[in-house]
Parts: structure tokens; C-alpha cells; sequence
């Protein structure tokens, strides 16, 4: 199947400095991935019949509302959730839910009062449940030695052990935004679950790229208490961000948000949260064409089959893998070769700064890749530890604080890998010709001295507004 025809923006072609149109190659799509085509197109044709959920007297509400149980519903079985299970919308990414769970969770269970993390999170999955709890008991991804290691089972179990039962919740990643590693979140729930912990994972960087199964019918101890996810984090921009929890812990914990729909009855002195947790969680209007899109890009996902969206990346990740650890000059991190993984590789190429890397990748190649830290400090730091205390120019060490990621999408072909490791290969024997190029502009950031891309010549917001109004107001 040809996927890059199943999404938008595939055909992008932008400028480059040599005053050539370049076919963009997107390798950035651990940040946000690129729109689904088809759901966009479906959400907006259910535009037609959009009319606000809360009512079913007239036709579109009755329609809205059966749209957004249908997207809950299909959510909860692409996810492997069964009806002990309750889905939530909010906010824009994952970083809404994360901080409802903090919050609630925390006021739930006040004597639990401390959290255990890892040092893999990003910030999103961490500063929550720091700010919320006396405690944080922190994993670490590596060994004594500085290598990395991963979630080390072990010594979960031994920290848990010796929390003494004060351990509210273990809060993991599903799968790093740094290393790509897909977690052992199975063992963690089961090892938590025994402590009388309950467990989150954070699932944005997992979802789009493996199955997931909430529930293990076989060991029960090992289900997951929490999943959350962003929409746009699986090709669909514009939705919410997704609360995936078991219901007896969803019902006991307090609302965050008040208002409209979230109530059954309200007097001048008093109110009554409603019961139906969807109802709870969900105060004020929902973003509902953000959920529609997401529930036809899931019920999408679910007729490719995860299987096999796993397995082609793993072709993909592998064969780049083994293309960058053949050039001298590339550091690929962590240190180790990680076989679980999904389709993410940080790197940097010996003595250029991630951020010149990155700039000339996009400059001469029309290559979108991210750089710096990735939200990630803690993790990228203890990654490049050794190679910063190497740097001999103190001046400079802030240049070489962070990396460059690479990151796939089902849209990533072979051919666009391999033009990446080309564009690599140039960038390392042309190096005094690109650093020629770019000037500092602070202690961080370069520019290129005379070529930029201009908004304006892609997309002017403006003028497209204008000829819709001028075309409306002469008709
Ligand atoms: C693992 C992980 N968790 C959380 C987040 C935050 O996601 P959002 O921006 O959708 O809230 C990200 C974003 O990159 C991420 O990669």
C-alpha cells in the first residue's frame, strides 16, 4: 500500500538554499505526525449534521451524541479497554490528562504520598506528578557505570519495597521520545499493583506505532490503571488529548473542571456532580469534530492492523539503525542497541551542534527533523554526559546541549531513510561549506546568512481570507 497518499502534506515541496523546490522528507513525526486525509475529510463532511452533544431532542444533537459514544467506544477497543474502563477527552495533547490524574489522584489517596517516575519521562509525564506529591521516587534508565539499561525491573520492585507502601502511583512511559524504547509496562503495572500502586502510561509516543492492550485477561494484576494519548500524536491534529481509566477509580476521584454538563442539579447554595462519569469529566462543550477525526483515524488504524504497522517500522528503524552505526562520525543515543523499540533514533554527528545539523538537513535537503532536548532534559543530559565533559572550549558546551531526532511515521518510506543518511553522509564530508553558511545569533541558535523560508510564500492566511469573502460578497 502506498501510505503516503493517505496523508496530508506528504506532497509538500519547499524551498532549499540552492533556490530549488525540494520534496520535503518528514522524519518529525514524534512530534505531531501528519493528518490522516480520510478523517479529516469524514469529520468534516460530519460538519453537515455538527450540532452540540448534552441533548437528544433534535436530530444533529442525537447524532453528535451517538458519534462521540461511538469514538469512546472504538477508542476503548483499539486500545484493548473493556467496560471496566471509561474513556475522557481533554484538553489538546497528552499533557491535559496527565495533569488531571495528578491531581485527582493525589487529593484521592493524600496519605499515598509519593509518586515513582523514571529519569526517561518527558517533562509532561513528570513535573505533574512532582508538583502534586511530597515525593518522587525516581527510575533510572541507566546503570552505575553511566550505560543504559532501560526499566530495570528490579530495582522497581526494590524502590517500591522500600517506599513502605507510600507509593501512589507509577507514572512510565509507553514508549521514550528519546530512546524509542518501548517499556515493560505490563511488569511495572503487575509490580506496582502489588504495592498497592496504581499505574499510568503515558501512551503518546506508543499509540500510533504498536498495539496496546489495557487489559491482560490471563494476569490481571498486570492491566493498566491509566493510559493517555494525544490525537495528534496518531495523525489526527485538532483532537483532544484521551484519558483511558478504570471507572471505580475515575468515580471516586473529584472533578477538576466545573461548569455546564458536568452536573445533575444546581440551586443557589448547592450542586450535585453527575454521576455517569462521562458526564463528570467532561464540563463545558467537547471538542467534538477533534473527537470524530480521532475516532476515524483509531477505526482507520484498526484496518491497517497494528501488527503490521509494527512490523514496517521495525524494517524501517532497523535498516536506518544499521545505516548510522556505520559512520564514524554519527553518535547514535543511548548507547545500546535497543530491540524494542519504536520508530526514533537521536543522534549526533561528532563535533557540529545539533542545531547546525538540523538547520542544513532542512536548508539544503528539505529535511524536517527536531533538535535540543526534546522536552527530555533529565534523560538527553544523562545521555550526553561523557561527551560534554570532553568538550575542551567551555564556551561552547551549550551548543552541544542536545541532539538531533529522527522520528517515522506510516508515511516513511526506505527511500526517504536512505536520502536522510545520504544528506548525512554530505553534511560530515562538506562541513566547512555548510559552517560557512550559517552565523550565530546567539549562544545556541545559528542562521543561515541569506537564505530563509517565508510563510508568505507557501501560505498567506490573509489573502485566502479576503478571496472568501470577496467571492462570497460578489456572488
Ligand atoms: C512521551 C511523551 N509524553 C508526553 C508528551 C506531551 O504531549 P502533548 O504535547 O501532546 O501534551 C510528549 C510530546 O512529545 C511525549 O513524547
Amino acid at each position: 500500500m502506498n501510505y503516503k497518499e493517505l496523508f496530508i502534506g506528504t506532497d509538500l515541496y519547499i524551498n532549499t538554499s540552492d533556490q530549488k523546490k525540494t520534496e520535503r522528507i518528514y522524519l518529525d513525526s514524534a512530534a505531531s505526525n501528519l493528518a490522516l486525509r480520510s478523517s479529516q475529510e469524514i469529520s468534516q463532511e460530519y460538519l453537515n449534521y455538527y450540532a452540540n452533544a448534552h441533548t437528544k431532542v433534535h436530530a444533529a444533537a442525537k447524532f453528535t451524541t451517538e458519534l462521540i459514544v461511538w469514538a469512546e467506544n472504538t477508542i476503548k477497543n483499539f486500545l484493548g479497554a473493556d467496560d471496566t474502563y471509561s474513556v475522557v477527552f481533554l484538553g489538546n495533547g497528552v499533557t491535559f490528562p496527565l495533569n488531571r490524574l495528578a491531581l485527582g489522584l493525589s487529593k484521592l489517596r493524600p496519605e499515598k504520598d509519593t509518586v515513582m517516575i523514571s529519569s526517561m519521562e518527558h517533562h509532561s509525564n513528570d513535573l505533574p506528578h512532582r508538583v502534586n506529591h511530597e515525593k518522587v521516587m525516581y527510575i533510572s534508565g541507566f546503570d552505575e557505570k553511566g550505560d543504559y539499561i532501560g526499566f530495570d525491573l528490579a530495582e522497581i520492585e526494590q524502590q517500591l519495597e522500600s517506599s513502605n507502601g507510600k507509593v501512589n502511583y507509577v507514572a512510565i512511559t509507553g514508549a521514550s521520545n528519546v530512546s524509542g524504547e518501548i517499556s515493560p509496562y505490563h511488569e511495572i503495572a503487575k509490580l506496582a499493583h502489588q504495592y498497592d500502586a496504581y499505574i499510568i502510561v503515558d501512551g503518546a509516543q506508543l499509540v500510533a506505532h504498536a498495539s496496546v492492550s489495557l487489559v491482560n485477561k490471563e494476569d490481571p494484576l498486570s492491566s493498566v490503571d491509566f493510559f493517555v494519548f494525544s490525537g495528534h500524536k496518531i495523525y489526527t491534529p485538532g483532537s483532544p488529548g484521551v484519558l483511558i481509566g478504570k471507572k471505580e477509580i475515575l468515580a471516586q476521584m473529584e472533578p477538576i473542571f466545573y461548569g455546564g454538563g458536568m452536573v445533575s442539579s444546581v440551586t443557589l447554595k448547592d450542586f450535585t456532580v453527575a454521576e455517569h462519569l462521562s458526564d463528570k469529566e467532561h464540563a463545558g462543550t467537547l471538542n467534538i469534530p477533534g473527537i470524530i477525526s480521532l475516532g476515524c483515524t483509531i477505526n482507520f488504524m484498526q484496518h491497517v492492523e497494528m501488527e503490521k504497522v509494527y512490523a514496517k517500522e521495525q524494517h524501517l528503524i532497523n535498516y536506518l539503525y544499521a545505516e548510522l552505526s556505520q559512520i564514524p562520525e554519527v553518535i547514535l543515543y543511548p548507547n545500546a542497541n535497543i530491540t524494542n523499540k519504536v520508530g526514533v533514533i537521536c543522534l549526533n554527528l561528532q563535533n557540529i551542534p545539533h542545531e547546525l545539523t538540523s538547520l542544513i538537513l532542512n536548508d539544503y535537503f528539505g529535511i524536517a527533523v527536531r533538535n535540543e532536548c526534546f522536552c527530555s532534559h533529565p534523560f538527553v543530559k544523562d545521555c550526553l554526559v561523557e561527551e560534554l565533559w570532553d568538550i575542551e572550549d567551555e564556551s561552547a558546551v551549550n551548543l552541544y546541549r542536545g541532539m538531533v531526532r529522527v522520528s517515522l511515521g506510516l508515511y516513511t518510506t526506505e527511500k526517504d531513510l536512505e536520502f536522510f543518511v545520504q544528506s548525512i553522509k554530505k553534511i560530515i564530508g562538506n562541513i566547512d561549506f555548510y559552517r560557512m553558511q550559517y552565523e550565530l545569533i546567539d549562544k545556541t541558535n545559528y542562521k543561515h546568512k541569506d537564505f530563509d523560508n517565508d510563510l508568505k510564500d507557501y501560505f498567506d492566511i490573509e489573502k485566502k481570507i479576503k478571496n472568501y469573502y470577496e467571492k462570497s460578497y460578489s456572488s
